[in-house]
């Protein structure tokens, strides 16, 4: 899933770079870090490796997509997973925030890890600059959802049944035919009128639902 290109032509750069320095300002020495995807996340890591180098900082940090890993790697910050350890604290992106912090993410198809290292972790920051709020969850972007390939078809129907209005499936843009993200799997965008607080894990019910990029009711702190 290198098709990212989470380096070059970043919309809203000069605000994610704030927001990424003043992640950046957080880290001690000594902490496991979980990483989150995203341009953001991604200025973030370089903010983060600066101080790392500069001041010999010993950091850990749990990856959530291969392309942050590559970075890691890349700039000298040391990967660990969360079999291995549980991180103190975690910052991600996001696509949508609305009023009682609920999220849309997972825009970047790396949604799976984000979740996990959400919910490992009691301190969550989530970067957002100024076009990632919303009044209304899903008014700009789709529920991106991590399928098993072979159960697309039955699960777009159920996603139907649950009142998604369109659903289609990610495309890659780099080769022919659909993203497959790191997990091997494909991404469906829903779009919903709605998103009850319940879709979470009514999505998730979905025979073939590997994850969904809702957040809703998690413990987040929003750095904007
Ligand atoms: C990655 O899968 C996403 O959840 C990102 O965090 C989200 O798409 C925000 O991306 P940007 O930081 O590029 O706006």
């Amino acid at each position: 899933m290198q098709e990212f290109d989470w380096k070059n032509n970043i919309g809203q750069k000069e605000e994610k770079i704030k927001l990424a320095e003043r992640i950046a300002k957080r880290v001690r020495n000594g902490e496991v870090i979980g990483f989150g995807s995203g341009s953001t996340s991604y200025m973030a890591v370089e903010e983060i490796a600066k101080r790392v180098k500069e001041e010999k900082l010993s950091i850990k940090a749990i990856p959530t997509s291969k392309i942050i890993e590559n970075l890691c790697k890349e700039l000298g910050i040391e990967i660990t997973t969360l079999d291995k350890e549980k991180p103190d604290w975690c910052f991600d992106g996001a696509d949508e925030v609305d009023k009682h912090n609920w999220l849309i993410k997972g825009m970047g198809a790396a949604l799976y890890k984000e979740k996990l290292n959400i919910k490992q972790s009691r301190e969550n920051y989530i970067l957002v600059d100024h076009t990632k709020f919303v009044e209304k969850l899903g008014e700009k972007h789709p529920v991106p959802i991590e399928v098993e390939k072979d159960k697309v078809e039955q699960v777009e129907e159920e996603l139907k049944k649950l009142g998604a209005t369109k659903v289609e499936i990610k495309l890659s843009n780099v080769e022919q035919g659909p993203l497959v993200t790191d997990n091997g799997n494909y991404i469906l965008y829903a779009w919903f009128e709605n998103i009850e607080p319940d879709f979470e894990e009514k999505i998730n019910q979905i025979e073939g639902v590997i994850e969904n990029g809702l957040f809703i009711g998690y413990d987040i702190i929003i750095i904007q």
